[in-house]
């Protein structure tokens, strides 16, 4: 039976790991598993994982711009988001944290 709860995550990071093997443009181009991996570990080294969830996701609809990683509810958006950028997304996720302490 269908249910309908609030999400138990102050933010929910998608992280786009669509892969078209190089037949179109998509985020998997700019290793954007390894982008996930990385927001995941350290989430966890930071004790955050009750309040912060980190998930891949598939497309996102604007692969041009990819790799992509969308916060929700709080409607952010990275494109173009390199290995060297995970630092600045977790900036942004302590500061959501911060406003909502
Ligand atoms: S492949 Fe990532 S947004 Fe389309």
């Amino acid at each position: 039976m269908l249910e309908s709860n609030q999400s138990p995550y102050l933010c929910h990071v998608f992280v786009c790991t669509n892969d078209r093997k190089g037949a179109r443009k998509s985020c998997a181009d700019g290793n954007s598993s390894e982008i996930r991996r990385l927001l995941k570990e350290e989430i966890a080294n930071r004790g955050w994982k009750p309040k912060i969830r980190i998930s891949q996701s598939g497309c996102l609809g604007v692969c041009d711009s990819g790799p992509n990683v969308m916060l929700y509810p709080q409607q952010d958006w990275f494109s173009g988001v390199h290995v060297n950028d995970v630092p600045k997304i977790l900036n942004r996720i302590e500061a959501i944290l911060k406003e909502n302490k």
